[in-house]
């Protein structure tokens, strides 16, 4: 950080919401679980998107670990409703504003090593009136970050990334091997027939891990975007001999997780029920898999990222999948969620969303082997804590 910078969240270190802080940073089965981060110190690290969930993760761990850490955030009134600033751990420097913000941005970036971009509206992006704000916040917003970085010579960058833009995860035929099914009909969906068929033959499949160098199939807005960063980002790493490292996000969840908005992912939806003492509501009938990842260690996978990316040869993008490797269905998570929170037992209702895949499940051999990364939240722990956790907002 350049030397007689503000950090105006010093002053309220480790008030408001301490005990996020705190699971976040203790012992409790969350060390960084990165063996290159003994190395990395010191560093001066702009986060995007470091008030929200994941950011505010990532934000607490960099700074447990000694670095400097400015924050740029706008504190979007669809994710914080009260417009308050965030209490942030000692030493952060927060600047309120707007990463499509040319000036703004030039001025975050000053004396910075690295960014952590995780600014972005998230969510299904189902409703098409919304579609401009999430290329405008996604899109326009990482290029405007990706053109600073090119005019200010920060050369390093890890992105968040997600597994939405895989679309539908890995399926296996039993006669025509790996398959892609395409988008899931609306007629089966109504008659209650939930698994996506071989696109060749009809017959059912076997869903798989998806690996990254799956192709990419992304099925609304929200994901389309999350892929354009990545093209993005990886034109500017060649065009001005920068490094991006993209970490795609299954589903995350964990403290700090915002409360039930339509925006919100489907653990605070029902973690949001139990509170209000109703019963997780669970579409489609239950058995949809997906990769539970505790935001701890998507923190610490960031941590990993940065302390590897500067590393990496000039112009180069790689990207990482972040699961937790154990599968579970939705069904299941409401399950553990509700005898956790000994709350009312879930509903299956039937219903579903366009835009929801069946089953996405990551192979993380990669963030394993290259930047030796390893989750330690495991998933029947981690859903007993965040039955117990604070939520988010409102
Ligand atoms: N939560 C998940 O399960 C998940 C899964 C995959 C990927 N991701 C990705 O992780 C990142 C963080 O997601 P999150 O769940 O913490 O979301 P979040 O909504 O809690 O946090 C996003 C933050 O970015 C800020 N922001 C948004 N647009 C901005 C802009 N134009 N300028 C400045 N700040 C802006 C918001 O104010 C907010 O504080 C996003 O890039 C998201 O796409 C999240
Ligand atoms: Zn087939």
């Amino acid at each position: 950080m350049r030397p007689g910078a503000h950090r105006p969240g010093a002053a309220r270190a480790a008030a408001g919401c301490a005990e996020c802080y705190e699971a976040l940073t203790s012992g409790r089965g969350t060390g960084t679980g990165a063996g290159r981060t003994a190395s990395f110190a010191g560093m001066e690290i702009l986060v995007t998107g470091g008030a929200g969930f994941i950011g505010s993760a990532v934000v607490a761990r960099l700074v447990a670990a000694g670095h400097a850490v400015r924050v740029l955030d706008a504190l979007l009134p669809a994710v914080h409703p009260s417009g308050r600033e965030p209490a942030w751990p000692a030493g952060v420097e927060f600047v309120r504003g707007d990463v499509r913000d040319r000036a703004v941005v030039e001025r975050a970036l000053s004396g910075v090593d690295a960014v952590c971009h995780q600014a972005a509206v998230v969510g299904l992006g189902l409703d098409l009136d919304d579609a401009p704000d999430y290329v405008s916040c996604n899109d326009l917003g990482t290029a405007v970050l990706l053109a600073a970085m090119a005019r200010g010579g920060v050369r390093d960058l890890v992105l968040a990334g997600s597994m939405v833009v895989y679309g539908e995860g890995r399926y296996r035929c039993a006669v025509h091997g790996d398959v892609a099914p395409g988008p899931r009909r609306i007629a089966d969906l109504d008659a209650g027939s939930f698994e996506p068929p071989c696109p060749h033959c009809g017959r059912p499949l076997a869903p798989g891990l998806v690996g990254e160098e799956a192709p990419t199939d992304p099925r609304n807005v929200y994901a389309a975007t999350k892929l354009a960063q990545e093209h993005l980002a990886a034109a500017w790493a060649r065009a001005c001999g920068g490094r991006v490292l993209t970490l795609r996000y299954h589903n995350v969840y964990g403290p700090g997780m915002p409360r039930d908005t339509p925006y919100a992912g489907v653990a605070s939806l029902f973690r949001s029920a139990l509170a209000r003492g109703e019963a997780p509501r669970v579409f489609e009938d239950g058995a949809q898999r997906r990769d539970f990842v505790h935001v701890a260690d998507v923190a610490s996978a960031n941590l990993a990222a940065l302390a590897a990316v500067g590393d990496r040869p000039a112009g180069s993008a790689r990207v990482f999948n972040v699961g937790s490797g154990a599968v579970h269905t939705v069904g299941e998570m409401a399950e553990a969620l509700a005898t956790a929170y000994g709350g009312p037992r879930p509903v299956v209702t039937g219903e579903y969303r366009l835009g929801d895949v069946r089953h996405v499940t990551a192979d993380s051999t990669r963030l394993r082997d290259e930047l030796g990364w390893r989750p330690t939240v495991g998933f029947a722990d981690g859903m007993a804590r965040f039955a117990a956790a604070p939520l988010r907002g409102r």
